[in-house]
């Protein structure tokens, strides 16, 4: 399994689709870390990554929030969900350092968690940002015809 982003993962939407890239690159670097046996690197890594997907899923909540959208409770769940699974890993990580559970759950839960979640509940969430847009275009340029048109 290659951890890294691709284009068929892109929502559309420029400041999420970014978060996204720099997520996987991030777990990219903390797997290739793992497989070198850079055990250092690990738990800086994984703080990164802590940090920034919790500024990346306050992104997601706070357009969710501007466009009401309907499947909010439902993705916010899924957002609380990897929270509480990751403070645990780091929590494992902490205690009793990389044990081989640990290690193959960063290996293969982290990306496959993220690439789902992310063609499912972020695929949903940026075709009705994407509708929303193209209809308040649509509402605007009603709203004000162009000169050569009086
Ligand atoms: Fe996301
Ligand atoms: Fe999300």
């Amino acid at each position: 399994m290659t951890i890294q982003w691709t284009p068929d993962l892109a929502m559309g939407i420029a400041s999420i689709d970014r978060q996204h890239q720099r997520m996987i690159q991030e777990i990219a670097t903390l797997v290739r870390a793992l497989n070198e046996g850079r055990t250092l690197a690990v738990g800086p890594a994984l703080d990164f990554l802590d940090q920034y997907v919790l500024e990346h899923f306050s992104n997601e909540e706070m357009h969710m929030k501007r466009v009401l959208y309907p499947g909010i409770a439902v993705h916010r769940a899924a957002h609380a969900a990897f929270v509480e699974e990751f403070s645990f890993l780091k929590r494992s990580h902490r205690e009793k350092g990389l044990s081989p559970a640990l290690v193959l759950n960063l290996r293969t839960w982290l990306f496959g968690w993220l690439v789902n979640h992310i063609r499912e509940m972020d695929m949903s969430l940026g075709r009705f940002l994407l509708q929303g847009k193209a209809q308040r275009s649509r509402l605007q340029a009603a709203a004000s015809p162009s000169p050569g048109a009086r």
